[in-house]
Formats: C-alpha cells, sequence, structure tokens
C-alpha cells in the first residue's frame, strides 16, 4: 500500500502530518511512504531527512495525491485536494465533521474514505492517538508564554536593590488539557496561579500543581465523553461570583473553555472586563471556535478600557516541531491499531475504528 504525506497548505499553518521519525514505522507496517516536495520545511524537517528515513518525494501534490492508497494531512481537504481524490482512496486527517458536512458529503459522493484524527474517542486506551490532547498540551504551554509576553510585568516576585517586584496573577478558566499545562507553565515562572472548572474533579489536578481552584457549587453540568456540556445561566451567574474579585486582580487570564460541538461560553463579559485592571491581558484559546469573550478575535489583538485580548487560533503552528513529532505519533500509532500485516483491519466493532471512520466506502 502506498502512502502519501502533503504539504500542509492552510494559512499560518506550519506543521506536517507525519515527521522522519514515522517514516520507518510506516515502512515496517507495509507501506511504502511518499512525501510531498517541502512538506516538513517550516516544521525544520528537510526532504532529505525524509529520504533519509525512506521515504520518496513527490514533486507536486497531484502526484501525492494521485500515486496513492492513503493520503495524510494534518487540516481538511482543501478544493484542490478535493479535485485529485478519486475512489477507493483513503483519506485521514482532522475533518471537523460536525462543522463541514459539505465537505463530508463531496467526500463520501467521491467514495472515498475518512478517517478524522478529532473525532477519536477521549478513552484511556486512544490517548496516544489523541491529536487534541497532544497539541492542546503544547498549545497551554504556548499561551502563557504568548501571556507573558504581551504583559509589561514578569512573572515571579523579584528582590532587587532597587525594590521589590510582585508577582503576578494569572487566572485560568478551564482546566482541560490546555489548561492543565497552562497552570504547570504559569507556576513554573513563578505567577501566583488560580483556575476554574464546571468539572469539580479538577479541583484535585489544579492543587496537585500548586495553584488554588476555584469552586463553584453546582450539580448540574453533564459531562459526556469526557467533554462537559453547556451550562444554565444560573451556573454563569454563579461562577461570575466566584471569580469576579480573582479576576478583577489579575494580570494574565486565559481562557480555555470549550463544548464539544457548540460555539465556545462567553465566559468573560464586558461588565467583567470594565473591572479588571489597566494593562492586564487575555489570552483566549477558545477564539477559533467564538472565543471565551465577547471581544475575542482570530488572530487579532483588540483593547477594550485597556485590556489587551489576544485571539490566537492556531498556537501549535508557533511550536511546528514539537507539535509535528507529537501528532506524527499520533498518527503512526492511530496506523499501527488500524493496520495489520499491510492492510487496514477495518473492525468496527472496535470503537476508535468505529468513531473516527467518518466516511465509511470500505
Ligand atoms: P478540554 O475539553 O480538555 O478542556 C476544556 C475545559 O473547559 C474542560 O475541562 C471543561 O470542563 C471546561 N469548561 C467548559 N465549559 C466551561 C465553563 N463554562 N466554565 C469553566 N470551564 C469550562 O479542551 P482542551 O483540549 O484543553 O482545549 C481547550 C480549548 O483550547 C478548546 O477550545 C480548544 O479548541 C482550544 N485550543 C486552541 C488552540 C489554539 O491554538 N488556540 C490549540 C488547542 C486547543
Amino acid at each position: 500500500m502506498k502512502l502519501s504525506i502533503l504539504r500542509e497548505t492552510d494559512d499560518g499553518e506550519t506543521r506536517v502530518a507525519i515527521v522522519p521519525k514515522s517514516v520507518q514505522k510506516l515502512i515496517k507496517l507495509g507501506f511504502e511512504v511518499l512525501i510531498e516536495l517541502g512538506a516538513g520545511a517550516n516544521a525544520s524537517f528537510t526532504d532529505e531527512d525524509y529520504i533519509d528515513s525512506g521515504a520518496s518525494i513527490a514533486k507536486t501534490l497531484k502526484e501525492a495525491i494521485t500515486d496513492s492508497d492513503v493520503i495524510i494531512k494534518i487540516n481538511p481537504p482543501s478544493t484542490v485536494d478535493l479535485k485529485h481524490l478519486k475512489k477507493g482512496q483513503i483519506w485521514l486527517s482532522q475533518l471537523f465533521h460536525r462543522l463541514n458536512e459539505d465537505l463530508i458529503s463531496e467526500l463520501n459522493e467521491k467514495g472515498v474514505s475518512a478517517l478524522s484524527l478529532d473525532a477519536m474517542p477521549r478513552i484511556s486506551r486512544a490517548q496516544s492517538m489523541d491529536v487534541l490532547s497532544s497539541q492542546s498540551n503544547l498549545s497551554g504551554y504556548k499561551a502563557v508564554i504568548c501571556g507573558a509576553d504581551n504583559a509589561g510585568k514578569i512573572f515571579p516576585m523579584l528582590m532587587t536593590a532597587a525594590g521589590t517586584i510582585s508577582p503576578s496573577k494569572v487566572l485560568i478558566f478551564g482546566v482541560g488539557v490546555a489548561g492543565l499545562q497552562a497552570i504547570a507553565t504559569a507556576k513554573r515562572l513563578g505567577a501566583i496561579v488560580e483556575a476554574t472548572d464546571v468539572r469539580l474533579e479538577c479541583k484535585e489536578q489544579t492543587e496537585s500543581l500548586g495553584a488554588k481552584f476555584l469552586t463553584v457549587e453546582d450539580d448540574g453540568v453533564k459531562v459526556e465523553g469526557g467533554y462537559a456540556q453547556e451550562v444554565t445561566e444560573e451556573y454563569f451567574a454563579k461562577q461570575k461570583e466566584v471569580v469576579n474579585k480573582s479576576l478583577s486582580q489579575a494580570d494574565i487570564v486565559i481562557t480555555t473553555a470549550l463544548v464539544q460541538g457548540a460555539k465556545a461560553p462567553i465566559l468573560i463579559t464586558k461588565e467583567q472586563i470594565e473591572m479588571m485592571k489597566n494593562g492586564s491581558i487575555i489570552v483566549d484559546m477558545a477564539v477559533a471556535k467564538g472565543g471565551n469573550t465577547e471581544f475575542s478575535k482570530p488572530d487579532e489583538t483588540v483593547f477594550h478600557q485597556g485590556v489587551k485580548i489576544v485571539g490566537v487560533s492556531n498556537f501549535p503552528a508557533q511550536l511546528p516541531t514539537n507539535a509535528s513529532e507529537l501528532l506524527s505519533r499520533n498518527i503512526d500509532t492511530f496506523l499501527t491499531h488500524l493496520v495489520e500485516e499491510g492492510k487496514f483491519k477495518w473492525d468496527m466493532e472496535d470503537e476508535i475504528t468505529r468513531e473516527t471512520l467518518i466516511v465509511n466506502n470500505i
């Protein structure tokens, strides 16, 4: 079976789906590996690195797609990719199928089967294949660095001959994968960290990292498949009461709240931003899904009454080498799970296969 790795074409994307180290694993699985010219360049992997690992180079996108049985990319197929795809091929990438119904119909009409990386179930045996987790982890780190970079203050307490600098206060909304890494990073840099989440089990995890958990007493939040569902207006009102004091003292706020399949919830309203300190920063990680504040805009910095709201939609692309390494490991583990003796098993009893095979033309 031939497998191709495409060069990413989305604006600002710098990652590559497979790094040279994984090429060797894929060859062992029985694949002949083809990589589109320059696919790894922005992540610091050269064509020579891939050739040394046993891959061949496809000079054009057309060659990469038409010559292959399995085609791999990080982002959903572009219109040009779709043009070249044909019946019987297997496409593997993130598809965000709930948001991209037309794309899914088009793949189906073409007779292509498609596996979606972002549809990986949140179960422990799938953790090593979960690209959302691996990328969120790095993003949590980078969001703190971004906050620090935008602030006019340092994180740690500093005692100098010229006086003492008090430590920065960081407040984190959402203690999932990104939030936990954000807590750990902000703590390591010396900040005083507080965090809140609708899931009460996050209290222990937050405290184990040396941060304070702001508990909103409520029993109405459902968690399904590892994801919190939408919360009620009453919950938001209670959350405001609990967080407002911390919000008014925070130097940096990082928002990571996500509700699966829905627009991100507004966690910080205009009135709340107006009670924040002059010069404070909000880094909104949920900006690609609508944002956790009313002002957040993807890949823009917005000011409101002295508060800077930074929206970065693709933090992993700012760490392309590590992000590609982790993605590549997720994908080669996923393929190892799906393939036996050079062939796909297509075991529909298996939750991982069933949930990720979004377009089934097998
Ligand atoms: P996750 O699902 O692990 O964590 C989200 C957390 O938010 C959960 O713990 C959930 O309980 C909590 N939450 C949901 N509603 C809440 C509310 N009303 N109040 C407080 N907490 C609430 O998700 P993960 O992987 O940590 O990602 C977090 C966000 O960051 C997502 O929106 C994701 O799309 C985004 N993200 C953004 C990136 C970027 O480059 N901007 C990169 C990676 C992730």
